[in-house]
């Protein structure tokens, strides 16, 4: 393994974290370049499931760096009850195994309040976020109003930032939203308890990560949440801030798009959504329950029943183009067992017009009618089959299809939760 992007080819959700944590055993360095706690990263070693949220999953692997990087915008109370609850459960992660960029912005006690005040109420649409003050941070950040990790380590500079963001803030928070005014002097004396317990993971992970490069390092980047709630190709407005496609991991760590070999998609069997959106292959009937059952689609960072739907393909070929992916993850196909047929949407109908396309507008997007392809199901359980050869041949189908939509070969098919429970395809066993 070289320099790896794993990124996700849905609206989140897809099982990202088994698949970095699977490759992390095989790198140097794992790197978080954009989003926040939002992210909820579900990994099972063993008996044990850890649900990470803003640490990258490389701390499950003591020979990794964890690396957090200035495009991931960071709840500086979150990192420390994360990291306290991760070393309780046994992690030994120390200074010198996690990182935590000094470019970073910090999620502020106001973004947290913004974010589920405004909610429906600036635009009128109700996004659904995960209030985690991830949106309004960002509107900082490019507001050129944000504070970030290096500023918090120095009090005058902590102290000036918050000065001149809170009034602001205020204004909206009791104008707007009839809520107390916060109290600049509260902020700082909070946040500059943080700032020693951070002060020691801090470092410019930038040049580290150049080091890494120059070095041979393998470097393994863990992208957040999916390419469709990307900031900039996502269905804006029903994204989240960042860019969760490829591009977003160069961006996000300042690194040069020539220092990356592969990029991997996760794609899960068929299609999950949390939060509100356009969704045209949603199924609200028995079928969209029995998945969300089957699979456990239930958020991790917000507990939140996700939408389930069938695969899209229009979605699918547009997220491959953005992302040229060199392979492929496709997870939770177990969940389809079972399943008389299986579909594809392969276009939809908009009126009068049949759409391969996917579309920018939203209300085009809403009003879609799926054009569903049907493949046949299979009724074997696949959770103990470990080779392509030896899956039912209608599931073996259902892969070669996946892989003619997004033009690019499954390198991994997850059939359960566990590290075991994986079928490594193309590297010798299929
Ligand atoms: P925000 O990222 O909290 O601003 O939320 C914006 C939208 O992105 C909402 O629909 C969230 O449900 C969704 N979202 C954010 N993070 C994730 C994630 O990690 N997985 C799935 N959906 C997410």
């Amino acid at each position: 393994m070289s320099s790896v992007v794993v990124v996700g080819a849905q609206w989140g959700d897809e099982a990202k974290a088994k698949v970095v944590d699977l490759l992390s055993a095989e790198a140097d360095v794992v790197v978080r370049s954009q989003g926040g706690n939002n992210a909820g990263h579900t990994v099972v070693v063993g008996n044990d499931k850890f649900i990470l949220h803003l640490i990258p999953c490389g701390v499950l692997r003591p020979h990794v760096v964890s690396v957090i990087a200035s495009g991931v915008v960071v709840d500086p109370k979150y990192f420390l009850e994360e990291l306290g609850t991760l070393r309780s459960r046994g992690l030994a992660i120390t200074p010198e195994t996690l990182l935590l960029s000094e470019r970073a912005h910090l999620i502020m006690p106001y973004h947290r309040l913004l974010d589920t005040l405004s909610e429906g109420k600036k635009t009128g649409v109700k996004l659904g976020t995960t209030g985690r003050g991830i949106g309004p941070c960002y509107a900082d950040k490019a507001a050129r109003s944000g504070i970030r990790v290096v500023d918090l380590l120095d009090e005058e500079t902590l102290r000036s930032r918050l000065e001149a963001a809170l009034p602001e803030k205020n204004i909206l928070l009791e104008k707007l939203y009839g809520h107390r005014a916060l109290s600049a002097d509260e902020i700082a004396a909070e946040y500059l308890g943080y700032a020693s317990e951070l002060r020691p993971f801090v470092r410019d992970t930038q040049k580290f990560l150049s080091r890494a490069f120059d070095e041979k390092k393998r470097v393994l980047f863990e992208s957040a949440q999916g390419t469709l709630l990307d900031i900039d190709h996502g269905t804006y407005p029903f994204v989240t801030s960042s860019n969760a496609a490829v591009y977003g991991a160069c961006a996000g760590s300042g690194t040069s798009p020539r220092r990356i070999d592969k990029v991997v998609g996760v794609l899960k069997a068929y299609t999950t959504r949390v939060g509100a959106g356009p969704f045209p292959t949603e199924l609200s009937d028995s079928l969209g329950e029995r998945l969300r059952e089957n699979g456990q689609e239930f958020g991790a960072t917000t507990g939140r029943p996700r939408r389930c739907g069938w695969l899209d393909a229009v979605a699918c070929r547009y997220v491959a183009r953005l992302n040229g992916f060199t392979s492929l993850a496709i997870t939770k196909i177990d969940v389809l067992t079972g399943l008389e047929k299986v579909r594809v949407c392969t276009a939809y109908r908009a009126g009068a017009r049949t759409l391969d396309e996917f579309p920018s507008d939203l209300r085009t997007l809403e009003s879609a009618e799926p054009v569903y392809e049907e493949l046949d199901g299979w009724r074997e359980s696949l959770g103990g089959i470990r080779s392509f050869a030896k899956l039912p041949a209608a599931a073996r189908k259902y892969v070669r299809r996946i892989e003619e939509i997004m033009s690019a070969p499954v390198e991994i098919l997850s059939v359960g939760p566990g590290r075991d429970e994986t079928l490594w395809i193309g590297r010798g066993k299929r």
